[in-house]
């Protein structure tokens, strides 16, 4: 592990078109960012990521990028993002750039020369195949963001593969060249001074070409009637990521995350996340995703959590997320004393965290009135309708939340005259003031980044407990997942936090009860 990546808090993810917006066109932008620096060092985090802000037609929000190497006008310029990268390091924050590993946009040169001429030296860039014998597509793929996973070319004369939508080509990472040309895009923003990056999609890059089993014959358009072990997940997946890291032990301090959803066919979902997390520890490490996609359950949490630290690659810093801009916001999902509840559980885990912005002040899902839809997924895929986690931040209860002087360009949430950062900086109870408690515990206390999990017994079902500990230091964490008191077996010691009460460290006895959802940290007394 870098020293740098090491000592690291957690990490901040910035959805660029919503943080905020300096110029007045209704889409957040890269000095928007740059003026919000001194939110994010108050705030405690000590490393941003950035969703896509790359040359980008923008048919997927950045996610489709026409050239991996020129910011898009819509964030700002080359020189915007040099400066922002300079601001970042100067506030002592780590930068971390979205990488789209797995395909280009339809307007990237490569894929313009490729689906145009059959000789072009980009043509294996790309995944081309005839049609089966009866004229179908090559497989029966279904493509994550609706509809068939291949689209004919007429100009190619063959069909193409994309993963998500039809202007999305998927990349052939079987061609050695296509690994080479990203490895050096990597390096490129390396060199320029970015600390780091969130590998996009990592589970399409490798693929076995053959048909998917089908679970729902009757339902053929929709991505859920097949199993997917075939489209994804590949046997040269884990050995392209590796090629990935290995470009990070090339420089000092970089390290990298790997998107990637564990399969829910697949009986051993935490060999997923152990397989990924030996890939390269000390400098890369996957996403855990299960804080959103347990149910609100306290021994199936229990249960997962304990295997998890059991087998997971010693010192890798799994980080966990309750969010991002593809999933339900927290609060929406289990509710605001919930998502409270489970910050505490997150920021306490062992690894290196990923809050999504606006998870903080206990932003919700906006349901966006169709007419003001830009998401572009189609319902039948697996994924679609992201809009309402994506809305504008919500600094103040100004025009806009604050977030522009213009119309954004998605609809800011209703709730924002109560919920917004302004407000929510002087209260002591509120969502914004436990998060700064919690990131400051765990920056104090390295315990939390480096410390051995272990399970606890709390004598109490609808309890989840648990101990993470580092030589003589242990602290002890409880989630009460009932409306109801519980009453737990734990130890005397200081109380640090509360998901409910704003506490300053105090002592406490054993045995403690908690209150309704409410999660607690206790440092056990040094014997
Ligand atoms: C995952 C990203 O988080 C999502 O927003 C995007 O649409 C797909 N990958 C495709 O790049």
């Amino acid at each position: 592990m870098t020293k740098m990546w090491a000592n690291s808090t957690a990490l901040y993810q910035i959805y660029p078109r919503s943080f905020m917006d300096s110029n007045g066109d209704g889409v957040g932008d890269i000095p928007g960012i740059i003026e919000k620096l001194p939110y994010l060092q108050g705030l405690g985090v000590d490393a941003i990521w950035l969703s896509p802000v790359y040359a980008s037609p923008q048919v997927d929000c950045g996610y489709d990028v026409s050239d991996y190497r020129t910011i898009d006008p819509l964030f700002g310029t080359l020189a915007d993002m040099d400066a922002l990268i300079a601001a970042t390091h100067k506030s002592g924050l780590k930068i971390v750039m979205d990488f789209v590993a797995n395909h280009t946009s339809n307007q990237h040169e490569w894929f313009k020369q490729a689906s145009t001429d059959r000789h072009s030296p980009y043509r294996d860039y790309y995944v081309w195949r005839d049609a089966k014998l009866d004229g179908s597509e090559p497989t029966n793929w279904i493509s994550l963001a609706g509809g068939k996973s291949w689209t004919w070319s007429e100009s190619a004369g063959q069909y193409y593969l994309h993963s998500f939508m039809p202007e999305q080509p998927d990349l052939n990472w079987d061609n050695p060249k296509v690994r080479q040309e990203m490895c050096d895009i990597l390096r490129f923003w390396l060199d320029r001074g970015v600390d780091g990056f969130r590998i996009d999609a990592a589970w399409p890059i490798a693929k076995s070409y053959e048909d998917e089993v089908v679970l729902d014959a009757k339902h053929p358009a929709d991505y859920g009637s097949y199993v997917h072990d075939k489209c994804k997940n590949g046997p040269k997946m884990i050995a392209y990521m590796k090629e990935m890291a290995q470009v990070m032990t090339e420089y000092t301090d970089a390290f990298m995350i790997f998107e990637y959803y564990t399969d829910e066919h697949n009986k051993d979902e935490v060999g997923e996340y152990q397989e990924l997390s030996y890939i390269n520890p000390l400098v890369s490490a996957p996403f855990v995703f299960d804080m959103f996609r347990l149910p609100w359950h306290a021994s199936a949490r229990a249960k997962r959590m304990a295997e998890l630290y059991q087998r997971i690659a010693p010192g890798v810093r799994i980080s966990h997320a309750l969010g991002n801009h593809d999933q339900t916001r927290i609060v929406s999902r289990f509710g605001e004393s919930q998502a409270r509840a489970l910050a505490v559980a997150q920021l306490t885990l062992p690894g290196m965290p990923t809050i999504y912005n606006g998870e903080e002040i206990g932003m919700s899902d906006y349901a966006v009135p169709k007419s003001a839809r830009q998401d572009n997924f189609q319902a039948g895929g697996g994924m679609g309708g992201r809009d309402p986690e994506r809305t504008p931040m919500q600094w103040s209860d100004e025009a806009h939340a604050g977030f522009s002087t213009q119309q954004p360009w998605l609809p800011v949430n209703v709730d924002y005259k109560t919920v917004n950062v302004a407000q929510q900086q002087h209260e002591p109870e509120s969502m914004l003031a436990l998060y700064r408690q919690l990131l400051q515990i765990r920056r104090n206390n390295k315990v939390f980044r480096d410390g051995t999990y272990s399970p606890v017994d709390p004598k109490n079902g609808y309890v989840w407990a648990y101990q993470v500990s580092n030589g003589d230091e242990s602290m002890s964490v409880y989630v009460n997942f009932a409306d109801q008191p519980q009453k737990i077996a734990s130890p005397a010691g200081q109380l640090l936090v509360s998901s409910v009460f704003a506490v300053e460290s105090h002592s406490i006895e054993a045995n403690y009860t908690l209150a309704p959802y409410e999660a607690v940290v206790i440092q056990k007394e040094k014997l």
